[in-house]
Protein backbone atom coordinates (compact mmCIF):
# COMPACT_ATOMS: atom_id res chain seq x y z
CA UNK A 1 0.00 0.00 0.00
CA UNK A 2 1.83 3.44 -1.18
CA UNK A 3 1.57 5.57 1.14
CA UNK A 4 -0.49 8.97 0.08
CA UNK A 5 1.71 11.25 2.46
CA UNK A 6 4.42 10.15 1.38
CA UNK A 7 3.57 10.41 -2.18
CA UNK A 8 2.22 13.66 -1.73
CA UNK A 9 5.73 14.37 0.76
CA UNK A 10 8.03 13.43 -2.53
CA UNK A 11 5.39 15.78 -4.81
CA UNK A 12 6.49 18.82 -2.88
CA UNK A 13 10.03 18.21 -3.13
CA UNK A 14 9.58 17.77 -7.31
CA UNK A 15 8.18 21.28 -7.19
CA UNK A 16 10.53 23.02 -5.98
CA UNK A 17 13.46 21.01 -7.30
CA UNK A 18 15.82 22.64 -9.79
CA UNK A 19 17.57 19.86 -11.21
CA UNK A 20 16.15 16.18 -11.39
CA UNK A 21 18.86 13.52 -11.73
CA UNK A 22 16.70 10.05 -12.10
CA UNK A 23 18.95 6.58 -11.37
CA UNK A 24 17.61 3.60 -12.67
CA UNK A 25 18.13 -0.26 -12.25
CA UNK A 26 16.88 -3.82 -13.65
CA UNK A 27 13.58 -3.08 -11.60
CA UNK A 28 12.28 -0.53 -13.59
CA UNK A 29 11.93 -2.95 -16.36
CA UNK A 30 10.75 -6.11 -14.07
CA UNK A 31 7.18 -5.06 -14.87
CA UNK A 32 7.95 -5.24 -18.93
CA UNK A 33 9.02 -8.81 -18.00
CA UNK A 34 12.43 -8.82 -17.99
CA UNK A 35 14.37 -11.05 -15.08
CA UNK A 36 16.34 -8.45 -12.64
CA UNK A 37 19.84 -9.37 -12.40
CA UNK A 38 19.85 -10.79 -8.74
CA UNK A 39 15.94 -11.56 -8.28
CA UNK A 40 15.36 -15.32 -8.72
CA UNK A 41 14.30 -15.14 -12.67
CA UNK A 42 17.39 -14.08 -13.40
CA UNK A 43 18.83 -17.75 -13.66
CA UNK A 44 19.68 -18.71 -17.24
CA UNK A 45 20.55 -22.54 -17.60
CA UNK A 46 21.67 -22.16 -13.70
CA UNK A 47 24.07 -19.30 -14.67
CA UNK A 48 23.70 -16.43 -12.48
CA UNK A 49 24.12 -13.01 -14.55
CA UNK A 50 27.83 -12.29 -12.13
CA UNK A 51 29.04 -15.68 -13.87
CA UNK A 52 28.41 -14.82 -17.20
CA UNK A 53 28.34 -10.52 -17.29
CA UNK A 54 32.58 -10.69 -16.90
CA UNK A 55 35.59 -10.95 -19.91
CA UNK A 56 36.73 -13.71 -18.25
CA UNK A 57 33.72 -15.64 -19.21
CA UNK A 58 33.70 -14.32 -22.73
CA UNK A 59 37.45 -15.02 -23.40
CA UNK A 60 36.82 -18.70 -21.83
CA UNK A 61 33.30 -19.37 -23.51
CA UNK A 62 32.08 -16.76 -25.44
CA UNK A 63 29.58 -18.72 -27.69
CA UNK A 64 27.82 -19.30 -24.04
CA UNK A 65 28.01 -15.58 -23.09
CA UNK A 66 26.69 -14.95 -26.44
CA UNK A 67 23.93 -17.54 -26.14
CA UNK A 68 22.49 -16.22 -22.48
CA UNK A 69 22.44 -12.17 -24.65
CA UNK A 70 20.77 -13.53 -27.21
CA UNK A 71 18.20 -15.56 -24.74
CA UNK A 72 18.12 -11.99 -22.88
CA UNK A 73 17.59 -9.76 -25.99
CA UNK A 74 14.55 -12.44 -27.41
CA UNK A 75 12.98 -11.88 -23.66
CA UNK A 76 13.82 -7.99 -24.41
CA UNK A 77 12.78 -7.33 -27.74
CA UNK A 78 9.23 -8.41 -27.10
CA UNK A 79 9.01 -6.39 -24.12
CA UNK A 80 7.73 -3.15 -24.17
CA UNK A 81 8.45 0.22 -22.41
CA UNK A 82 5.93 0.00 -18.67
CA UNK A 83 3.88 2.80 -17.13
CA UNK A 84 7.21 3.41 -15.09
CA UNK A 85 9.34 3.83 -18.10
CA UNK A 86 6.78 6.74 -19.63
CA UNK A 87 6.34 8.08 -16.09
CA UNK A 88 10.13 9.01 -16.35
CA UNK A 89 9.91 10.29 -20.06
CA UNK A 90 7.03 12.57 -18.33
CA UNK A 91 9.67 13.69 -15.78
CA UNK A 92 11.80 14.72 -18.59
CA UNK A 93 9.72 16.78 -20.60
CA UNK A 94 8.71 18.34 -16.96
CA UNK A 95 11.94 19.38 -15.85
CA UNK A 96 14.23 21.95 -17.89
CA UNK A 97 17.38 20.57 -15.93
CA UNK A 98 16.94 17.08 -15.87
CA UNK A 99 19.22 13.79 -16.54
CA UNK A 100 18.46 10.02 -16.09
CA UNK A 101 21.58 7.65 -15.42
CA UNK A 102 20.27 4.12 -16.33
CA UNK A 103 21.96 0.98 -15.34
CA UNK A 104 19.72 -0.87 -17.71
CA UNK A 105 21.19 -2.44 -21.14
CA UNK A 106 17.51 -3.18 -22.40
CA UNK A 107 17.29 0.26 -24.35
CA UNK A 108 13.98 0.65 -23.01
CA UNK A 109 14.24 3.99 -21.72
CA UNK A 110 14.92 5.21 -25.49
CA UNK A 111 12.07 3.67 -26.38
CA UNK A 112 9.83 5.97 -24.58
CA UNK A 113 11.15 8.87 -25.91
CA UNK A 114 13.73 9.50 -23.05
CA UNK A 115 16.76 11.75 -24.72
CA UNK A 116 18.97 13.48 -22.07
CA UNK A 117 20.20 10.01 -20.64
CA UNK A 118 23.19 8.01 -19.72
CA UNK A 119 23.15 4.11 -20.70
CA UNK A 120 25.73 3.69 -18.06
CA UNK A 121 26.45 -0.14 -18.44
CA UNK A 122 25.69 0.32 -22.14
CA UNK A 123 23.20 -1.11 -24.40
CA UNK A 124 22.93 -5.02 -25.54
CA UNK A 125 21.80 -3.81 -29.14
CA UNK A 126 25.02 -2.84 -29.83
CA UNK A 127 28.12 -4.76 -30.51
CA UNK A 128 32.09 -3.36 -30.08
CA UNK A 129 34.69 -5.36 -31.92
CA UNK A 130 37.36 -6.44 -29.47
CA UNK A 131 40.27 -5.58 -31.37
CA UNK A 132 39.34 -2.11 -33.19
CA UNK A 133 36.79 -0.91 -30.66
CA UNK A 134 34.56 -0.06 -33.13
CA UNK A 135 30.92 -0.19 -32.63
CA UNK A 136 27.77 -0.87 -34.50
CA UNK A 137 24.20 -1.49 -34.03
CA UNK A 138 23.66 -5.82 -33.95
CA UNK A 139 21.07 -5.12 -36.68
CA UNK A 140 23.61 -4.07 -38.66
CA UNK A 141 26.17 -7.20 -38.77
CA UNK A 142 25.48 -10.05 -40.60
CA UNK A 143 25.46 -13.29 -38.28
CA UNK A 144 26.19 -16.06 -39.68
CA UNK A 145 28.20 -17.67 -36.66
CA UNK A 146 28.05 -17.02 -33.35
CA UNK A 147 29.82 -15.16 -31.23
CA UNK A 148 29.48 -13.10 -34.66
CA UNK A 149 32.41 -11.48 -36.33
CA UNK A 150 33.92 -7.96 -37.34
CA UNK A 151 34.51 -7.33 -40.90
CA UNK A 152 38.20 -7.35 -39.46
CA UNK A 153 38.05 -10.93 -38.75
CA UNK A 154 38.15 -10.74 -34.73
CA UNK A 155 35.25 -11.44 -32.71
CA UNK A 156 32.22 -8.69 -31.46
CA UNK A 157 31.28 -8.26 -28.27
CA UNK A 158 28.20 -6.70 -26.74
CA UNK A 159 28.98 -3.18 -26.03
CA UNK A 160 28.22 -3.43 -22.31
CA UNK A 161 29.77 -2.97 -19.17
CA UNK A 162 31.11 -6.35 -17.20
CA UNK A 163 31.88 -7.13 -13.96
CA UNK A 164 35.53 -5.84 -13.50
CA UNK A 165 35.28 -3.46 -16.33
CA UNK A 166 35.77 0.66 -16.11
CA UNK A 167 32.72 2.47 -16.97
CA UNK A 168 32.74 4.50 -20.18
CA UNK A 169 34.68 7.84 -19.38
CA UNK A 170 32.12 9.90 -21.24
CA UNK A 171 29.73 8.74 -19.98
CA UNK A 172 30.97 8.56 -16.20
CA UNK A 173 32.15 11.83 -16.49
CA UNK A 174 28.10 12.80 -17.81
CA UNK A 175 27.21 11.36 -14.36
CA UNK A 176 29.40 12.87 -11.99
CA UNK A 177 28.54 16.76 -13.94
CA UNK A 178 24.98 15.78 -13.00
CA UNK A 179 26.04 14.60 -9.27
CA UNK A 180 27.52 17.76 -8.56
CA UNK A 181 24.37 20.04 -9.88
CA UNK A 182 21.82 18.00 -9.38
CA UNK A 183 19.52 19.06 -5.91
CA UNK A 184 16.98 15.85 -6.08
CA UNK A 185 18.01 12.40 -7.05
CA UNK A 186 15.35 9.93 -7.56
CA UNK A 187 16.73 6.00 -7.27
CA UNK A 188 14.27 3.28 -8.72
CA UNK A 189 15.01 0.06 -9.22
CA UNK A 190 18.11 -0.87 -8.06
CA UNK A 191 20.01 -3.25 -5.51
CA UNK A 192 22.38 -0.34 -4.93
CA UNK A 193 25.43 -2.79 -4.34
CA UNK A 194 27.20 -2.03 -7.64
CA UNK A 195 29.86 0.29 -7.59
CA UNK A 196 30.32 3.22 -8.19
CA UNK A 197 27.06 3.59 -9.16
CA UNK A 198 25.64 2.73 -5.73
CA UNK A 199 27.78 5.55 -4.19
CA UNK A 200 25.97 7.91 -5.95
CA UNK A 201 22.78 8.08 -3.06
CA UNK A 202 25.36 9.04 -0.99
CA UNK A 203 27.40 11.68 -3.01
CA UNK A 204 23.97 13.60 -3.59
CA UNK A 205 23.59 13.21 0.29
CA UNK A 206 27.26 14.62 0.89
CA UNK A 207 26.24 17.62 -1.53
CA UNK A 208 23.06 18.46 0.23
CA UNK A 209 20.76 16.95 -2.10
CA UNK A 210 17.30 14.99 -1.30
CA UNK A 211 17.18 10.76 -1.89
CA UNK A 212 13.82 9.55 -3.23
CA UNK A 213 14.09 5.70 -3.47
CA UNK A 214 11.44 3.32 -5.25
CA UNK A 215 11.88 -0.08 -4.83
CA UNK A 216 9.73 -3.09 -3.87
CA UNK A 217 11.81 -3.63 -0.83
CA UNK A 218 14.56 -1.88 1.63
CA UNK A 219 17.80 -1.87 0.03
CA UNK A 220 21.21 -0.30 1.64
CA UNK A 221 19.89 2.96 -0.18
CA UNK A 222 17.34 2.99 2.14
CA UNK A 223 19.48 3.90 4.83
CA UNK A 224 20.22 7.18 3.69
CA UNK A 225 17.07 8.00 1.27
CA UNK A 226 15.12 10.87 2.53
CA UNK A 227 11.83 9.04 1.17
CA UNK A 228 11.70 5.43 0.64
CA UNK A 229 8.16 4.71 -1.58
CA UNK A 230 8.41 1.03 -1.22
CA UNK A 231 6.09 -0.67 -4.65
CA UNK A 232 6.39 -1.20 -7.60
CA UNK A 233 7.92 1.53 -9.77
CA UNK A 234 5.09 0.89 -12.62
CA UNK A 235 2.39 1.54 -10.03
CA UNK A 236 4.15 4.41 -7.96
CA UNK A 237 6.18 6.29 -10.75
CA UNK A 238 2.65 7.73 -12.09
CA UNK A 239 0.91 8.37 -9.04
CA UNK A 240 4.46 10.79 -8.22
CA UNK A 241 3.48 12.06 -11.86
CA UNK A 242 0.32 13.43 -11.05
CA UNK A 243 0.81 14.34 -7.72
CA UNK A 244 3.35 16.49 -9.15
CA UNK A 245 1.54 17.92 -12.12
CA UNK A 246 -1.55 18.90 -9.35
CA UNK A 247 0.87 20.80 -6.68
P1 LIG B 1 19.40 -5.99 -9.35
O1 LIG B 1 18.83 -7.24 -9.93
O2 LIG B 1 20.61 -6.11 -8.48
O3 LIG B 1 18.31 -5.25 -8.47
C1 LIG B 1 17.00 -5.01 -8.93
C2 LIG B 1 16.27 -4.20 -7.88
O4 LIG B 1 14.98 -3.87 -8.38
C3 LIG B 1 16.07 -4.92 -6.55
O5 LIG B 1 16.44 -4.06 -5.49
C4 LIG B 1 14.57 -5.21 -6.53
O6 LIG B 1 14.05 -5.17 -5.20
C5 LIG B 1 14.03 -4.08 -7.35
N1 LIG B 1 12.74 -4.34 -8.03
C6 LIG B 1 12.31 -5.50 -8.59
N2 LIG B 1 11.11 -5.32 -9.18
C7 LIG B 1 10.78 -4.01 -9.00
C8 LIG B 1 9.67 -3.20 -9.40
N3 LIG B 1 8.66 -3.69 -10.08
N4 LIG B 1 9.66 -1.90 -9.02
C9 LIG B 1 10.70 -1.38 -8.29
N5 LIG B 1 11.78 -2.09 -7.91
C10 LIG B 1 11.81 -3.39 -8.25
O7 LIG B 1 19.64 -4.99 -10.57
P2 LIG B 1 20.51 -3.64 -10.60
O8 LIG B 1 20.47 -2.94 -9.31
O9 LIG B 1 20.09 -2.91 -11.82
O10 LIG B 1 25.70 -4.42 -14.11
O11 LIG B 1 21.95 -4.22 -10.84
C11 LIG B 1 23.00 -3.31 -11.00
C12 LIG B 1 24.00 -3.82 -11.98
O12 LIG B 1 24.46 -5.11 -11.57
C13 LIG B 1 23.47 -4.08 -13.38
O13 LIG B 1 23.43 -2.96 -14.21
C14 LIG B 1 24.42 -5.06 -13.91
C15 LIG B 1 24.38 -5.97 -12.72
O14 LIG B 1 25.21 -6.96 -12.65
C16 LIG B 1 26.54 -4.86 -15.04
O15 LIG B 1 26.26 -5.77 -15.79
C17 LIG B 1 27.84 -4.12 -15.07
Amino acid sequence: MIQAADINKVATRLANTKFLLVLTGAGISHESGIPTFRGNDGLWQNYRAEELATPWAFERDPVTVWQWYDWRRGIIGKAKPNPGHHAIKELEDIFENFLLITQNVDGLHGRTGNAKMVEIHGNLWRVRCVREGKTSMLMEVPLPSIPPRCECGEILRPDVVWFGESLPTQALEQAFRALEMCDTLMVVGTSGVVYPVASFPETVKNNGGFVIEINTEATPISNIADVSLFGKSGDILPEVVRALRTQ
